[in-house]
Formats: C-alpha cells, structure tokens, sequence
C-alpha cells in the first residue's frame, strides 16, 4: 500500500449464488463493512469496496446495498454501445442499474472465451467512456511464467488495452494483476513476486502515460487472495488493494481482507 492511493478491494461472484443468497450476501457485506461493524471508523469509508454479481441480480443486489458505500460492478460489458449484440450487456446499462464499475478482461474470459486486446480495448474504451472505474485485468498463464515471459506478456497487454486512450480519459481505471495460475488455484503468488510485477506495471503506465499518473495509478492484486494471506500481499508498496474471487462469496472473509487492506494503509500513513 501507499499512503497516496486509497485501497480498492473487489468482490468477484463469478456464476455463484441465485437471487436470495445474492441479496443476503450483499446484505451481509454491508453489514460488515459499514457502520454498524465498524471501529474506529466504517470499513467502507476507508476502502473502496466494490461486488461484482452476476448480470441478471445487479438490480436486486443494488436494492440491497442500498444507501452503504460499498459499489455495484458488472463482470463484463460489451464493446459496443448498442443494437443487434444478442446476450450482450452495454456500459450504459449497468450505469442505468446503479452500476459504478465493471470487470474487463478477466482471464476467465481472455482465455475462457477468447478475448484479445483488441476487443477489451473497445471494452475497456466504452465502459470509461459511460463513467464506469473499469477494473482492467492482465495476468500471464503458468507457461509464459516458466519460459520467463511472464513481465513481457504483462506489458504487452496494458500496451494493447489502453492503446491510444488519454490519461484523462484513464484516470478512473484500476489494473488488476491476476496470474492467470493464481486464480482459483489456492496458490498465490509470493508477496515478492507480486511486488515485482506491481512495479513493473507502474512502470509501464509511467511510460504509457507519465510518471504522476503512474503514482496515482491504483494495481491491485488477484488470486487465490484470502483472509489469511492478504495482509502480506496488501502490505507491499506497489499493491492498492484485491480483486477476490472465492473468498468473496463470504461476508466475513471479504469483511477480513477490506481489513487487512485497511490496516495495510493506515500503516503507511494512509487513512
Ligand atoms: P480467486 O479469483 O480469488 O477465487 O482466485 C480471483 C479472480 O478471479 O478475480
């Protein structure tokens, strides 16, 4: 963490639940973090915390978070604004549901489905476009690691998804780092590995746009991120928070990261 960018923690819900557990977890979430469960102050108004339901609960979920800080976020959006894109959903829908940010390019699509950076640029163009704080994810597999390829292929696909966007235009976006092996495996990478990619990032973002908007820039980690591991991760100085899968379906353990984030920050000097 840095004391100059705010935590951002993410909760990733995937295909998981249906309409009630969706509306109980997101009532739990809020009940955890905001200021019925808090000491000294509410979680959710020291971290930026943010669910990402599945598409046909974002409104019953929205309902439930109701007047807490804790954000609305879609999994995916379309390239396109609108028409004949049967089974798509467009930016300007999930702002039209409350949404306030969206998930572009996780690798369970990049790779689930392929999505390459030509694709997610438009997506990822769109949804900041809308107004949305568009979580970029990039990752490398476990092959492109071995052969030592794995900061290269990181590179190249920040390069190839904000493309020719204008920091201005950027500034709401946060990049996750993911390695794609990490995700859903139970295995994380070592603090230290997450540092070096994490500064690796910023370095590219340093060169992509500049070295200020590089320091502002929020990189948070995924994979495999849980209540036990994340206070290690979230206390190096590259990571600004977590996108969470598994650990997120449960709204004690995503309360304990928000916290690890949260202390990981006011450590710094953050608050
Ligand atoms: P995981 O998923 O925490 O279950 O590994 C992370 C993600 O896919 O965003």
């Amino acid at each position: 963490m840095h004391a100059e960018r705010r935590p951002f923690i993410g909760g990733n819900w995937k295909m998981n639940s249906d309409l009630a557990s969706a509306v109980e977890l997101a009532e739990a979430v809020v009940a955890a973090l905001g200021p019925a469960g808090a000491a000294p102050h509410a979680l959710e108004e020291t971290v930026d915390a943010a669910v990402f339901p599945p598409f046909p609960y974002l409104q019953a979920v929205g309902r439930a978070l109701g007047h807490s800080a804790v954000m609305l976020g879609g999994q995916d959006c379309s390239a396109e604004a609108s028409g004949a894109f049967t089974g798509q959903v467009s930016a300007d829908m999930l702002c039209d549901l409350g949404c306030r940010s969206v998930i572009i390019g996780h690798s369970e699509r990049r790779h689930g489905l392929g999505e390459d950076d030509a694709l997610l640029h438009q997506k990822l163009a769109i949804a900041l476009e809308s107004g949305l704080a568009a979580v970029l994810c990039v990752g490398e597999t476990l092959s492109e690691r071995d052969e030592g390829r794995a900061e290269g292929v990181v590179r190249a696909q920040l390069r190839g998804c904000f493309g020719t966007l204008t920091a201005e235009t950027v500034e709401r976006a946060v990049v996750a780092y993911e390695p794609v092996w990490a995700i859903g495996t139970g295995r994380t990478a070592s603090p230290a590995d997450a540092q070096r990619m994490h500064a690796a990032i910023r370095h590219e973002l340093g060169s992509l746009y500049d070295s200020r908007f590089a320091a502002k820039a929020r990189v948070i980690y995924g994979g495999s991120v849980n209540a036990k591991n994340a206070r290690a991760i979230f206390d190096q100085p590259d990571v600004d928070g977590g996108l969470i899968g598994g650990a997120s379906l449960k709204a004690g353990d995503f309360a304990s990261i928000c916290r690890a984030a949260a202390e990981a920050w006011s450590a710094t000097g953050g608050h």
